[in-house]
């Protein structure tokens, strides 16, 4: 190998060597630098025989244009090696599932609350609503439950920090009996001229569903819990009514005719007599148990009273039950608290 080729083999070396564009460009300088090699050699020329300065010029020329050629040859390979690791960070995978927008769906108790609505709402009763912060009177007294009544304690219900007009403090609402109060006040209001002239007033016929509040808390009780409750005042309501009202209801809510419905003797303080309501199932895995799902009664002539009403011409049913309650047995559900906790991988079965 003589000194050129020498020249060009040390040259390219080098140039594969460079690492990074910098190294490139300081190699290229020794060969092709003002001070560089090949520079050195082209400015020797001059001091050769003329004859002799066209041969090695172009001798010199040759090796200088491989040493080039080498160099472009190594200015593409970093650049296609830098491109390929940009590429490779910034990799996109087109075969990833897209983030889509979430679907939403309904709550699976609202789903309850929707039914019990629409089954309710094709027996002609109306839907009413009312707020969750009540005060004394719409939660308890107007319900004839007076004031040393034992659900009245601290520890039942949460209170407020606030008093209504009449001094006592605000709570959330213990059940949803306060909104028929409130609708049947409504109710009798509005129909005062026909009552005034002793003629009948119509119906009052309507369901109230909403949220609760009670100090309870475990695998069946929450402190914030669903009821829904329902009223049917007139001249001639019985319990004969009540008694088919409740077998339409939880027939079409369980889309099942095998059903059994039994009155249980209770007591509330709004209603006399008052009675639970179970339901037996006549297939699936809770076949023939009797399961407690209402509480119910003829409404008490002082609760009658109290919508404005006279209890010897006005008489009827309230019933009050539990949608939670509902959704679990609908559902399979074995655990109440799952409902409140937020998990989605629960929730979104539901849709
Ligand atoms: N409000 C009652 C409760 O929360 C339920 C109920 C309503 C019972 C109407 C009888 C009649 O316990």
């Amino acid at each position: 190998m003589n000194e050129l080729e020498s020249m060009v083999a040390s040259a390219t070396a080098d140039f594969s060597a460079a690492a990074t564009p910098a190294d490139l460009e300081n190699a290229k300088a020794r060969y092709l630098g003002k001070a560089g090699r090949v520079t050195e050699l082209l400015k020797a020329l001059g001091a050769l025989p003329v004859e002799e300065k066209k041969a090695r010029g172009a001798e010199i020329n040759a090796a200088k244009t491989q040493i080039e050629g080498a160099l472009t040859a190594r200015r593409q390979a970093l650049a296609d090696a830098e491109l390929q690791q940009q590429l490779q960070a910034e990799s996109l995978d087109v075969t990833l599932p897209g983030r889509r927008r979430g679907t939403s769906g309904l709550h699976p108790v609202s789903r309850t609350l929707e039914r019990i609505e629409a089954i309710f709402g094709s027996m002609g009763f109306e839907v009413a609503d009312g707020p969750e912060i009540e005060n004394d009177w719409f939660n308890f007294t107007a319900l004839n439950t007076p004031a040393d009544h034992p659900a009245r304690s601290m520890h039942d219900t949460f209170y407020v920090d606030m008093n209504s007009a009449d001094g006592s403090p605000y709570l959330l609402r213990t059940h949803t009996s306060p909104m028929q109060v409130r609708h049947a006040v409504q109710h009798v209001k509005r129909h005062q001229a026909l009552l005034q002239v002793g003629k009948a007033m119509p119906e009052i016929r309507v369901i109230a569903p909403g949220r609760t509040y009670r100090v309870d808390s475990d695998a069946t009780h929450s402190p914030m819990f669903h009821q829904c409750e329902g009223l049917w005042i007139g001249e001639n309501v019985s319990f004969k009514d009540l008694k088919a009202v409740f077998g339409d209801f939880f027939r079409t809510f369980f889309e099942t005719e095998e059903l059994q419905i039994r009155f249980r003797p209770s007591f509330f303080p709004f209603t006399e007599p008052s009675a639970e309501v179970d339901i037996a199932f006549g297939s699936g895995p809770l076949k023939g148990r009797w399961l407690e799902v209402a509480g119910s009664g003829q409404v008490h002539p002082n609760v009658v009273r109290n919508f404005g009403l006279d209890p010897e011409r006005y008489i009827g049913f309230a019933f009050g039950m539990g949608p939670d309650r509902l959704t679990m047995l609908r559902y399979g559900v074995d655990d109440l608290r799952q409902f409140f906790e937020g998990d989605l991988r629960f929730l979104s079965q539901f849709n």
